[in-house]
């Protein structure tokens, strides 16, 4: 019944959202979908990794606007939690009016990227219709880049500062992927950088599941069809002297392998034999 009230009250308002993905490759990774809502909307806003790809949805629907500038501009100190804010302000507020809005965001607009859920969820909320869809998102393309199935061992995603800042339990049989390298331990929400003293913070955490010899991976996937991935295998000793941008996800591999849970198999009435 609250189902069929909110859908109704939705069918009333005409303005609405439709959060989109657009890949991380220029133009090569949205779904015919998703490009389908921008070339129709009203308004499109849009987050992209770079001019190339600004330009490409400008030609998609002459009216963007960019959400780029709702970041600290030059020498402005500015709370990151104040720039999302104001981008979910300006997306509602033009659906208010009625228009068929669309963000579009680079990568998977929902995956480690706040906007586009806290505008749906806001606009869900006073009735309007508001809905996301899937893009390919910066792990979808590490999987493909680094040839592997994380199927294999399993895998956890986290993002830096969060795994820095919070008890967070890993499995070290399992992929670890840390979103944010380049901000890791970053607490001001002001600053687009880490430091140095940071990231042997985040080594120094790290060794109680890993040797400072394991090898890490800095991945970094292409943006453009003629660029290719940035795959740099180091060892997690030397991370804190590595080059690092906003763009850069660390892939630390499993050091153990996993084990089998012998407790479990006997009350499913097997041994780890039967598993082949
Ligand atoms: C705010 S999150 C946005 C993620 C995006 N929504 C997605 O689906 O990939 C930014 C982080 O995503 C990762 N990222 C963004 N672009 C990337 C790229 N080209 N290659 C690898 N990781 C990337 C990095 O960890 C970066 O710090």
């Amino acid at each position: 019944m609250k189902d069929m009230d909110s859908k109704s009250v939705a069918s009333q308002k005409k303005g609405r959202l439709v959060c989109v993905g657009t890949g991380l490759n220029l133009a090569g990774q949205i779904t015919v979908l998703s490009q389908s809502y921008i070339e129709q909307a009203d308004l499109v806003f849009s987050l992209m990794p770079d001019g190339f790809a600004e330009r490409w949805v400008k030609r998609l629907n002459k009216n963007v606007r960019s959400l780029q500038p709702f970041y600290a501009q030059k020498g402005e100190v500015k709370n990151r939690r104040d720039t999302y804010a104001q981008m979910v302000d300006a997306i509602v507020t033009e659906v208010r009016l009625g228009k068929q809005v669309v963000c579009a965001l680079y990568g998977h607009p929902g995956v480690f990227a706040c906007v586009g859920h806290r505008a749906i969820e806001q606009l869900q909320n006073e009735g309007y219709f508001a809905h996301m869809e899937p893009g390919v998102s910066a792990e979808a393309c590490l999987w493909a880049d680094l040839g592997v199935d994380p199927a294999t061992s399993g895998h956890q995603s986290i993002e830096a500062s969060q795994f820095m800042f919070y008890q967070q339990s890993i499995s070290p049989a399992a992929y670890l992927v840390l979103w944010q390298i380049g901000l890791a331990g970053e607490y001001t929400l002001t600053k687009f950088h880490t430091s140095f003293d940071k990231l042997q913070v985040l080594v120094n955490l790290l060794q109680q599941w890993y040797p400072l010899e394991h090898e890490v991976i800095l991945y970094e996937a292409a943006t453009l069809p003629i660029q290719s991935p940035r795959i740099d295998k180091l060892m997690l000793k030397d991370l804190p002297q590595a080059r690092l941008t906003d763009i850069s996800t660390l892939c630390i591999p499993p050091c153990e392998t996993l084990q089998f849970n012998h407790q479990v198999l006997a009350q499913l009435g097997i041994t780890a034999n039967d598993l082949g």
